[in-house]
């Protein structure tokens, strides 16, 4: 507390003085960035440097009081607004107004295809971390969905790195617009969460370049993103927080990326390498970022006293240092010393709304057999609730994303909530997964010990069942250990807590099953024939229930589609039969480009629900693709467009797919790519034209050989589907 007081003080101080004689450049905004930068730079001793460039706190590192460069604080990220921890602990610091909105997991935000939502999520968040005074927000998240098994794929934006590329540059506009830096995570190749500290990722160049990194290059280069987190793992036998490849390399070199690296919690190992190898700003050494800590280490963290003492014996030079602190200033120009940043807010109705419309937006209705949904409250007099995921808080757990939010709608309050008096809601639990509704000293939602055997449970439900007129289960996984969790990746594909039994005895109990799948992650579902109606609930945040329920009884018509493969079995995931998982000290990425719906055209393999599928409770039509030219320059950009009619009776939305193939080409091409899409939205009856535009881009494999992006001259095809596995049509065109 003293240490603070004597750093807001000398703040006040140092602007007072500053305010008393001329304006310096570096504190005069109408002066260009790179000048203020020079100026702060130039102002600032050996020590005010090194100081500025690691932690002094879990969260913060300490600016330059006597310039009057204010704190820096972080925040995880991506969800919400994480709450306050104790200044040098993990424990709750306790605060009374840290309730944030919780607003849905990444892979929603994915599955809503939609760049409006994630947008609206960006602003939304950005304004959240900015009322809460931090200025770097610890996420988006776009690391590739390589396996189902992943614990931290809840996180990310799913299998497709167009599709995450797409969505993730408006959420970063969206925060960054608060005067807020995103944080994109985790710079590179942590698509596991066994070993994840020490795990050497065995890729080739191209997978590399075509499926790891092409999000993150948009993040950089589309979204204009203030900083880059480098992720635990190591590739090329170095740590990828302080990887020459990766960050000096491809990040600064060849993307030329300005900001700030950031290292993940505890990702540092070495005195040498960070001074050279791309990294900015240190955290969290000696600490796994969740509960292990090392008490005041900061003045020996590797970028700390370590370094300063080898640049004063003259082991190493100032150059590194000084674009490190470039870096970390220009960020905070852009951030607290943007006078003209909004003041952002907290925790409002509006943020819940914007949370609830993206929610909406992104389940997807995977199966729909007999139009079972959406319910009819009319003909409806009773309907059993089943399941642990209908009552249980999803907002806590999972790890580094757990939040206290301000409130949490259960998907059954939810339902009775718009059910209301029209028709009966009981509930039965079924089984028991987790009781625990608590996360790093955050107690939220109710107890839910049961002490009752499983068999007492089941045959509750099955009674409930048999007396309802429709059966809503709702399980799945959730945010504990080996489930959706950091730190842990899942131990088998199956549901866990016996729930495949129950899912099968509650069918044979009422026809009139549906389950709500609440992951963030891929599920076998053994029983898919049994059970008519499927819906992909994601991690909801703050108003799920209501969300939910509103898809249920078709008051939202759903519109999302899936960002990643559901396989039937494991058998049928590339990482399990081609590659590794999760692999040992090395993990080697063997199948190379051919991750997801890549895998499953190659292959021929039908999934259990393809990647793009989605259904809604109304029925489109797709015209002919026509395409404007068909013979393109490689400079041509070249457009397709489709008549798309909604041909059922209630307005709904219909996610347009563009995938190209490479009809022939030196090497070997997926059979087709996502390069383009739209979300269109029409009336009953209505039909529009759907135009997407591609250039050589979307036409161009990494070669890796000559190092280079190739769009090779020949013949391609351009697909149009309502999911990678429903093709609708398809028109030739040729690159001269
Ligand atoms: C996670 C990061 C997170 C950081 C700070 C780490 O363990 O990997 O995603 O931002 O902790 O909580």
């Amino acid at each position: 507390m003293l240490k603070k007081c004597i750093a807001v003080a000398a703040i006040f101080f140092a602007a007072a003085a500053v305010n008393a004689q001329e304006k310096p450049v570096y504190l005069d905004d109408s002066k260009p960035l790179n000048l203020r930068v020079e100026d702060a730079l130039q102002r600032m001793t050996l020590e005010e440097k090194i100081a500025f460039i690691h932690a002094q706190s879990k969260f913060s590192a300490p600016g330059v009081p006597r310039l009057g460069i204010p704190e820096v604080w972080t925040t995880d990220g991506p969800h919400g607004i994480r709450p306050e921890v104790k200044w040098d602990e993990w424990d709750q610091a306790g605060w009374t107004n840290d309730r944030c909105t919780a607003f849905p997991a990444l892979t929603c935000l994915a599955a809503t295809w939609n760049k409006d939502m994630s947008s609206l999520y960006g602003k939304s968040i950005g304004e959240e971390a900015r009322f809460r005074n931090k200025n770097i927000l610890l996420g988006p998240g776009v690391n590739i969905y390589r396996s189902p098994l992943n614990g931290r794929n809840f996180e990310y934006m799913g299998e497709d790195p167009f599709l995450a590329g797409q969505m993730v540059v408006p959420y970063i506009k969206g925060v960054q617009s608060n005067g807020v830096a995103a944080c994109v995570k985790h710079f590179a190749l942590n698509n596991q969460e066994t070993n994840r500290n020490t795990v050497n990722v065995v890729v080739d160049d191209r997978a590399l370049y075509e499926i790891y990194l092409p999000a993150f290059k948009a993040a950089v280069q589309q979204g204009g993103a203030w900083s880059i987190m480098g992720s635990y793992n190591k590739y090329k036998g170095q740590q990828n927080c302080h990887n020459q490849y990766l960050l000096n390399d491809i990040l600064k070199g060849e993307w030329g990326f300005e900001g700030v690296v950031v290292s993940d919690w505890g990702g540092v190992h070495d005195g040498m390498q960070p001074i050279f190898n791309g990294l900015d700003l240190e955290f969290g050494t000696w600490t796994d970022g969740l509960n292990t800590g090392n008490t005041n280490a900061y003045d020996n963290y590797y970028l700390a006293k370590p370094y300063l003492d080898k640049i004063k014996s003259g082991k190493v030079g100032t150059k590194e240092l000084d674009d490190k602190v470039r870096r970390v200033l220009r960020l905070c120009f852009l951030t607290t010393l943007d006078r003209n940043r909004p003041y952002g807010s907290f925790a409002t109705p509006e943020h819940a709304l914007a949370g609830r419309k993206i929610a909406e937006e992104g389940i997807v209705l995977l199966q729909n057999n007999n139009n079972l949904l959406p319910i009819d409250l009319n003909k409806t007099k009773r309907i059993a609730v089943i399941g642990e995921n209908a009552i249980k808080a999803m907002t806590v757990g999972g790890g580094s994303s757990s939040l206290k939010a301000n409130y949490e709608v259960s998907p059954l309050d939810g339902i009775k909530n718009i059910v209301g008096n029209k028709a009966e809601v009981v509930y039965a639990r079924g089984y028991v997964g987790d009781p625990n509704s608590n996360y790093n000293g955050v107690v939220f939602g109710a107890d839910l010990t049961e002490k009752r055997p499983a068999e007492e449970l089941l045959a509750e439900a099955v009674k409930l069942a048999k007396s309802a007129d429709i059966v809503i289960f709702v399980g799945g996984l959730n945010k504990s250990p080996y489930q959706d969790d950091e730190g842990y990746d899942r131990k088998e594909y199956a549901l866990p807590y016996n729930q495949d039994k129950v899912v099968s005895e509650l069918a044979k109990a009422n026809k009139n099953l549906v389950f709500v799948n609440i992951s963030g992650n891929a599920v076998a579902m053994p029983w898919v024939k049994q059970v008519p109606a499927i819906v992909q609930g994601w991690y909801l945040g703050t108003e799920t229930g209501n969300a939910l329920a509103r898809v249920l009884v078709g008051d939202v018509n759903p519109s999302g589609k899936l960002p990643f493969t559901f396989p039937v079995s494991l058998a049928d995931n590339p990482a399990k039969a081609v590659g590794e998982f999760p692999g040992g000290d090395e993990v080697h990425y063997t199948e190379g480009i051919f991750v997801g719906y890549r895998y499953a055209d190659k292959q021929n393999i039908k999934p259990l629900f393809p990647f793009g599928h989605g259904l809604s409770y109304t029925s489109f039509s797709y015209g002919k693709v026509s395409v404007d030219k068909s013979k393109v320059n490689a400079d041509d950009k070249v457009t397709f467009s489709v008549k798309v009619k909604n041909t059922g009776k209630r307005d709904g939305a219909e996610i347009v797919q563009l995938y190209i193939s490479d009809l022939k080409s030196s090497l070997t091409r997926p059979v087709k790519e996502l390069k383009g899409f739209e979300k269109v939205y029409l009336k009953a009856g209505e039909e529009k034209t759907v135009s997407i535009t591609v250039d050589k881009e979307a036409l161009s494999y990494f070669d890796d050989k000559k190092h280079a992006w190739v769009a090779e001259p020949g013949d391609f095809e351009a697909i149009i589907g309502a999911s990678s596995a429903d093709v609708k049509n398809k028109v030739k065109f040729t690159l001269k």
